[in-house]
């Protein structure tokens, strides 16, 4: 039995999607199970690059099945133009290579508005969120009225559940937000052409995975954003609204916690944020600048800015706890080639101590100062290293210090975005 997460241990971006398509290669089915196309999930093969946000990374074989879990939130537009430019790049999609689960919710028209409308209410206390309609599609689920994929099947449910929601939601849109309202039968053509499409790929994902893992498929459940976003165990209110870490996974593909043998932890070799909120060892500064410009570091999904600082130790092993890390992969470290001196967190001094877990409320996280030790830089001969021993010693000191305090061994080092940039430590 093989079925791994593979899982963002910082706040999103770490390289889930070059990470997910390079493990697939030794796999049979890569599986989301949470979160949407709020995703933005980069893989690069050859010259060739692709932006993934709601199907699955495994998507770039032929051979492998790939999986949406009832766990993620689906946006069937976003869905189909997302098969539309993969079909465009020549990556053909098939009810044989991707199937949907019956029990995802849907994302609607009005969850996208709200969520815009939500964020400008919120003011200068905005979350910066995507836009895509994630949090109020998630609040519908847990209210209980959502729309499954399963209603969009049977026409005269979807009408009486669509009726239902557009006029609780227009209530909301006209009195509280003073917005003109939705028009039910747009929204209901729309979505039973969607319906129609999306019919041939709906199955009940539980038992399809269920029945791979148990006839030895070597099964990837690929996590979007990372810990610090998750819902419990992140920044919050400063979150998305799914469990990102390991355990979301057994809810989100409906498969059994004994069935998953291991949890693999994607770490950036510094740490970047989208969107508000804490963040402690953010590099307000012309270093951060130098990240954000040499590392890429905008975002997939919106192209905004992404928020670079130093690696923080005390994130990750928080990750490795929260998760159950198994293994770890350690992305960008040719970004940070050219710098002299780096520096990791490897505590917060709160109050009178040095703690090396994060705390729940923001208000202590504030008071708490970051303990840095400093390393000394490499230069940007590690892009073309291809073995572990052809890593300059400092990038190695500093891949050390990592498995050391974070007590998960390091299995892949990722030197660039290339399928081929990618140092096998230890299988996985
Ligand atoms: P994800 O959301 O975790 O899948 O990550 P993103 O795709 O949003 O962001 C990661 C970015 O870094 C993408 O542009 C990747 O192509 C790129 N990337 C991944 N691994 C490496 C690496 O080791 N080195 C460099 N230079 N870029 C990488
Ligand atoms: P991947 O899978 C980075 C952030 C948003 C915002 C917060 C809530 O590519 O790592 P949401 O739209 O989910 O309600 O936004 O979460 N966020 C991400 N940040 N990577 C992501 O995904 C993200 N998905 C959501 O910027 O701060
Ligand atoms: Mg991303």
């Amino acid at each position: 039995m093989s079925a791994f997460v593979v899982l963002g241990a910082q706040w999103g971006d770490e390289g889930k999607g070059k990470m997910t398509d390079f493990l697939a290669e030794e796999a049979n089915v890569v599986v989301r199970f949470q979160g949407g196309n709020n995703a933005g999930h980069t893989v690069e093969v050859g010259d060739k690059q692709y932006k993934l946000h709601l199907i699955p990374s495994g998507v770039l074989y032929e051979d492998k099945l790939n999986v949406i879990g009832n766990g993620v939130v689906l946006d069937p537009k976003a869905f189909f133009e997302e098969v539309g430019y993969l079909e465009d790049l020549g990556v053909k999609i098939t009810p044989e290579k991707l199937i949907v689960s019956d029990r995802a919710q849907l994302i609607m028209p009005y969850h996208k508005l709200l969520d815009k409308l939500k964020e400008k209410a919120r003011g200068k206390n905005d979350i910066g969120t995507t836009g895509k309609g994630i949090g109020p599609c998630y609040t519908d689920k847990a209210e209980r009225s959502g729309i499954r994929v399963c209603d969009l099947m049977h026409k005269e449910v979807f009408k009486e559940k669509l009726q239902e929601n557009i006029r609780l939601k227009n209530e909301i849109i006209t009195k509280v937000y003073e917005e003109e309202p939705l028009n039910f039968d747009e929204i209901y053509n729309e979505y039973i052409a969607y319906g129609e499409r999306l019919r041939p790929f709906v199955q009940d994902a539980s038992v399809r995975v269920y029945d791979e893992i148990k006839n030895n498929s070597k099964v990837l459940f690929e996590g979007a954003q990372g810990m610090l976003l998750d819902i419990d165990y992140g920044t919050y209110p400063y979150v998305t609204s799914s469990n990102t870490i390991a355990g979301g996974a057994s809810a989100g593909a409906g498969i059994g916690p004994t069935m998953i043998t291991g949890a693999v932890g994607i770490a950036k070799a510094y740490t970047t944020r989208v969107g508000k909120g804490p963040f402690p060892t953010e590099l307000e500064d012309a270093t951060g600048e130098w990240i954000r410009e040499k590392g890429k570091e905008f975002g997939v999904t919106t192209g905004r800015a992404r928020r670079c600082g130093w690696l923080d130790l005390v994130i990750l092993k928080t990750s490795a706890r929260v998760s159950g890390l198994t293994s770890l992969v350690v992305t960008k470290i040719d970004t940070l080639a050219g710098l002299d001196k780096l520096k990791v967190c490897t505590g917060y001094k709160f109050e009178d101590k040095v703690i090396d877990y994060f705390p729940a409320s923001l208000e202590d996280l504030a008071k708490c100062e970051p303990v840095y030790e400093e390393f000394d830089g490499w230069d940007d001969s590690v892009a073309d290293a291809r073995i572990y021993e052809e890593l300059p010693e400092n990038a190695k000191k500093y891949l050390k210090k990592i498995e050391e305090f974070t007590g998960v061994q390091i299995g892949i080092v990722s030197v660039g975005p290339r399928r081929d940039q990618t140092i096998v430590v230890h299988e996985i």
